[in-house]
């Protein structure tokens, strides 16, 4: 059971079951977790019920959660630091949901540009959970009353809304929820797609070569280096216009520690083909204690229960106080 310290701040941080996480998710952000638990009170849930907002086959969804919750134990969460829990195992998430969006506004919604892509890519199932996800996101973080919230810039505008609601929530009820702030990570690593360095590496990316996932076994990993694309020059150093070799030597740099210098000096006199196969095979070591572990935790079903079981009653314990007082302030009859 984590024992929350009052004097540190609470990260709420939700992540979507779906798929693993990149290479460039885990060098930017994911490899930090572990060191932050211990600057912070930390909470990770599993998101599912902003999940089937779009169309999920439901064996399928049950294996996703449980394996983005495996995974984040292999990433360095720590159950006995953090919570870490499904969301659907706390029901003051969908409670508080509802509370708020009656502080929430339909012009407000509306203008979200999440909905309105995610309204057009999936234009036969335009759900009003689809619409109203940015409620439950804010009853997410607002239900622990979390001071900063981990966010890539394709969230920065739900949280603003969270941020609305929460100051429309005080202004009609009295001053009670802390506005939530972005949680700005220190500068990890930017990982560019092997396909195409001058984008981002994403999950999403219909290129099977162009991101590299964590959970890749070792040829993989070495095929997709070896595919990656550079330029027509032989040189191996960092320099402007030379977005693939720079984006392997920032991996490399990343794994390795070893600064540009050295990295050049090392490839002085070698080629591009060598100096794929090194970086794919410093990041597949630099991945294989996480791939371990990812592997004896999925393979534990067991020991997976303890955990969320006993992180969601962690939540519990804190959401459950908040919601009782959220009720009263709104003008409901004291349940006890
Ligand atoms: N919407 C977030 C995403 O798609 C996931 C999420 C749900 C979340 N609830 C949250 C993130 C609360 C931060 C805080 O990535």
């Amino acid at each position: 059971m984590p024992e929350f310290d009052r004097e540190k701040k609470i990260i709420f941080s939700g992540i979507q079951p779906t798929g693993v996480f990149t290479l460039g998710n885990y060098l930017g952000a994911v490899r930090n977790w572990g060191t932050l638990q211990d600057e912070y009170n930390c909470i990770y849930s599993i998101v599912d019920l902003h999940a089937i907002t779009v169309r999920q086959e439901p064996s399928k969804l049950r294996q996703n959660s449980l394996q983005a919750y495996a995974l984040l134990l292999a990433c360095g969460i720590d159950p006995k630091k953090s919570i870490a829990f499904f969301q659907s195992h706390n029901k003051c998430h969908a409670e508080l949901n509802w509370v708020l969006a009656c502080s929430t506004q339909f012009g407000e919604l509306s203008r979200m540009t999440q909905f309105k892509d995610k309204s057009k890519k999936h234009a036969d199932d335009v759900n009003a959970g689809l619409f109203t996800y940015p409620v439950l996101m804010a009853a997410d973080i607002l239900a622990y009353n979390a001071d900063l919230v981990p966010i890539g810039a394709d969230q920065k505008q739900h949280l603003e809304l969270a941020r609305n609601v929460a100051g429309r929530f005080n202004n009609k009820y009295g001053e009670f929820f802390k506005l939530p702030e972005p949680y700005i990570p220190p500068v990890g690593a930017s990982v560019k797609s092997l396909a195409d360095p001058t984008k981002k590496m994403s999950k999403s990316d219909e290129n099977q070569n162009a991101t590299v996932y964590i959970l890749d076994d070792k040829d993989t990993i070495i095929r997709k280096f070896k595919r990656a694309v550079t330029d027509s020059e032989t040189e191996i150093c960092y320099r402007e216009g030379k977005d693939g070799i720079n984006n392997l030597m920032s991996i490399y740099s990343c794994v390795t520690g070893k600064t540009y210098d050295e990295i050049e000096s090392e490839f002085a006199s070698k080629g591009y083909g060598d100096f794929k196969l090194a970086v794919g095979e410093a990041v597949a070591d630099y991945l294989k204690p996480v791939r371990d572990d990812f592997s004896r935790l999925i393979a534990d079903k067991a020991y997976l229960k303890e955990c969320y079981t006993s992180g969601a009653e962690s939540a519990m314990r804190i959401t459950n106080r908040i919601l009782s007082k959220v009720y009263h302030k709104v003008g409901f009859v004291d349940a006890r």
